[in-house]
């Protein structure tokens, strides 16, 4: 009996960063294995066993990381706020747009007044340049509907993009996001109305992986997001929250009390809430895109999280107001540049700690046997170059559950 290896697919010619544990973990002169869009083997290339592939391909050169996975985006949306960067470049704060109708308002505004289609085309763009830049998981929130009707819109929206383009997405209900206008100056019956109609709608719908809010002063009180975070775990979804980004809230810790798969922005956190993230299993996530766009100064505390060993993830947030960003690489760049992270840090910062933030840490994130085979080739000579080139075209290939989509 034939005891050689059997798989669909195998891939040469090409150094891996594998990222396990979050470290570079290199193969040099590689092969990967691919067998029902999974890894089947994985090693250098002279250690391949007797094989049989029904197809071979030989990547001639460069460096193979797992597929980027961008865990926090905002990528559907009506319009656009371009003029709100004017007017911060004139000196407006965002926290002055905000309480004058602009900022999310804005966005909700012009979102309500799109269709579900309008909604597709327009974010179909913007992945396309994520994916362009080695993307192939993203995840997309709502909370630019913030009623039952328009947020599942854009949950729709965003998962149709999946159809769309050869990109994984998870999708998440953001409707603690802002305050609709006719809930003005009601925010509690606000939260019992995401509580009491819209959470179950969406959960009944099956449209939402997860679940986040804003808390913020000109977002909502930790209260507030304790209650709507009651009832999404009472639905059997996960959390996440956007916090600390402004200010320091205590809303970091009250999610780590709910096991949230992250928090996100952190920039006020304190070792109090890095002690709850550790103890919680809670990802950091990092944006610098829009500590950027803000022109914030305090930064997130790295070193904590370092000592706290507190995986530390980073994403484009990718929305209309703080963070038009389209690439994730760059995000990776300013991680290193604004926060200090290494290149390594960086890399395991969009992929295996971008997967734990996504609930994703036993399928994706990594490159070893078992899980799914997303991996890009890149034309780079270090896998540091990837957090040192600011612009530019690195993707040489990329595969998406063991098929080529580019390259
Ligand atoms: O992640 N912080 C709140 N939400 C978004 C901003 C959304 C907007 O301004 O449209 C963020 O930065
Ligand atoms: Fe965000």
């Amino acid at each position: 009996m034939s005891t050689s290896l059997k798989i669909d697919s195998l891939w040469t010619g090409f150094h891996i960063a594998t990222m396990c544990d979050g470290q570079y973990h290199c193969i040099e002169n590689a092969a990967i294995g691919v067998t029902n869009q999974r890894i089947s083997w994985i090693g250098k290339e002279a250690d391949l066993p007797a094989h049989q592939s029904q197809i071979e391909h030989d990547l001639g050169g460069g460096w193979v990381t797992p597929g980027l996975i961008d865990c926090h985006t905002h990528l559907v949306f009506g319009g656009n706020r371009a003029t709100e960067f004017e007017q911060r470049l004139n000196g407006v704060s965002y926290k002055s747009i905000s309480e004058n109708g602009g900022g999310i308002a804005a966005s909700v505004k012009s979102t309500r007044e799109e269709t579900e289609q309008q909604l597709i085309q327009s974010a179909q763009v913007r992945l396309q340049a994520l994916i362009k830049d080695g993307v192939t998981t993203v995840e997309i929130k709502s909370g630019y509907g913030l009623s039952t009707e328009h947020e599942i819109k854009m949950l729709r929206a965003a998962r149709a993009l999946a159809s769309e383009l050869p990109v994984e997405i998870k999708t998440t209900c953001l409707a603690a996001h802002a305050l609709p206008p006719e809930f003005k100056g009601q925010a509690n019956a606000y939260i019992d109305y995401l509580c009491n109609e819209l959470l179950p709608e969406v959960a009944e719908l099956e449209l939402a992986d997860a679940v986040d809010a804003f808390c913020e002063n000109i977002g909502f009180s930790t209260d507030q997001v304790a209650r709507y975070f009651n009832t999404a775990q009472s639905l059997g979804l996960p959390v996440k929250i956007h916090a600390e980004q402004l200010s320091s809230q205590g809303g970091t810790e009250m999610a780590a009390n709910f096991k949230a798969l992250s928090a996100d922005h952190i920039e006020y956190i304190t070792e109090q809430d890095v002690k709850a993230m550790a103890n919680a299993g809670t990802v950091a996530v990092l944006l610098p895109g829009a500590f950027f766009t803000l022109k914030e100064t305090q930064k997130p505390p790295i070193a904590l999280l370092r000592q706290y060993n507190v995986p530390m993830a980073i994403a484009t947030d990718s929305n209309p107001g703080t963070s038009p960003v389209l690439s994730l690489r760059l995000m990776m760049n300013m991680a290193c540049t604004l926060f200090a992270l290494t290149p390594e840090e960086a890399l395991a910062g969009v992929t295996i700690h971008a997967a734990k933030a996504l609930g994703l840490a036993e399928t994706h994130g990594v490159l070893s046997i078992g899980k799914v085979a997303d991996f890009v080739c890149w034309n780079v000579q270090s896998p540091g170059e990837l957090s040192y080139w600011i612009g530019g075209d690195l993707l040489k290939t990329r595969v998406k559950a063991g098929e080529i989509t580019h390259g």
